[in-house]
């Protein structure tokens, strides 16, 4: 069974602990979430003006709306008002600063299907994000910029928290996709070719979506099966995602029940701590590493995630 809690006054401890069961929970905006999408509204105002971002696909190319997005998706991710505005969004939510690790937030884009729908705006087939290396307590809050529709939405699959689904997840190594693929987004705008864990058959249940306002938040765990829905209205959906993961579960390998996932490597490296943008020490770390991680696969990655190369972020 899955619960959807609405603007839950749990504490942060018991939250996770029903995240980690398949819980999810969504929350109405506050002043952190209202400012972090009042910032996104403006820089894609900025970016596609005088044109409203959600009708750009009507006025511009694909090529010229991956070239715009190659430079403001990474501006954003970088912004310094972001690095302010998260640590208040979490805290907003009872999140303890001193012992929370989150990666930089993304915007992701998601044009009506016939549109664009690879490369720098790719669209995500049902995945979990534990097929993308990421650690099973990893959290996922996502909010969306514009107010969203059932088709342009993110689709759950909440029967598939528990119950595993065919893949090919043991193809996907966090490194070596750094290393080859990343720089590739920005060019596969048509078509996406490059190696993702996918499921092997379709999924056997209709997804669940859920609608926040602008500024308001799905959290979930990133073991839960989600998706960017095939865009069939005609409005473009831009949203902000960042990942959580907290310094306990880290060390007591808590998080949610692995069912299915087996790719290798891990996001650990990642992860900034909300008061000073530390990282998690080397020894924790050590704890999700496995036989794939050389230094210098590692190192390299590191090189390329201070860059303007992360434009998408990783891709799950
Ligand atoms: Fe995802």
């Amino acid at each position: 069974m899955t619960t959807v809690n609405f603007d839950s006054t749990l504490s942060d401890d018991e939250r996770r602990a029903r995240l980690y069961a398949g819980d999810i929970f969504i929350y109405s905006p506050t002043a952190g979430t209202k400012a972090l999408v009042a910032l996104a509204q403006e820089m894609l105002a900025e970016a596609f003006g005088p044109i409203d971002p959600q009708k750009i696909q009507d006025h511009k190319t694909p090529e010229e709306v991956a070239a715009i997005l190659s430079v403001l998706k990474p501006a954003f991710i970088h912004h310094p008002e972001c690095k302010r505005l998260l640590p208040q969004i979490m805290a907003e939510r009872g999140v303890d600063l001193e012992k929370v690790y989150f990666d930089v937030p993304r915007m992701r884009s998601a044009y009506p299907s016939h549109f664009l729908s690879s490369g720098i705006a790719y669209a995500f087939h049902p995945h979990r994000d534990t097929w993308y290396s990421a650690p099973m307590c990893q959290l996922n809050w996502w909010m969306p910029i514009f107010p969203l529709l059932a088709d342009n939405a993110m689709g759950f699959y909440p029967k598939h928290f528990s119950t595993p689904v065919e893949n090919s997840s043991e193809t996907y190594n966090y490194y070596e996709w750094n290393t080859n693929s990343r720089a590739a987004a920005a060019q596969n705008v048509r078509s996406d070719t490059r190696q993702q864990p996918k499921a092997k058959g379709p999924i056997d249940a209709v997804s669940v979506r859920y609608l926040p306002q602008p500024g308001g938040i799905i959290l979930f765990s990133g073991a839960q099966l989600h998706e960017t829905v095939e865009n069939t209205t005609d409005f473009a959906r831009y949203s902000i995602d960042f990942r959580t993961v907290h310094i306990d579960d880290v060390r007591e390998r808590r998080g949610a029940p692995n069912i299915d996932s087996r790719s290798t490597g891990t996001t650990m490296r990642d992860y900034l701590r909300a008061t000073d943008l530390a990282k998690l020490p080397d020894e924790l770390i050590a704890l999700y590493d496995d036989q794939t991680a050389s230094d210098d696969k590692v190192l390299y990655f590191g090189d390329r995630l201070a860059g303007a190369s992360a434009a998408q972020g990783p891709l799950r």
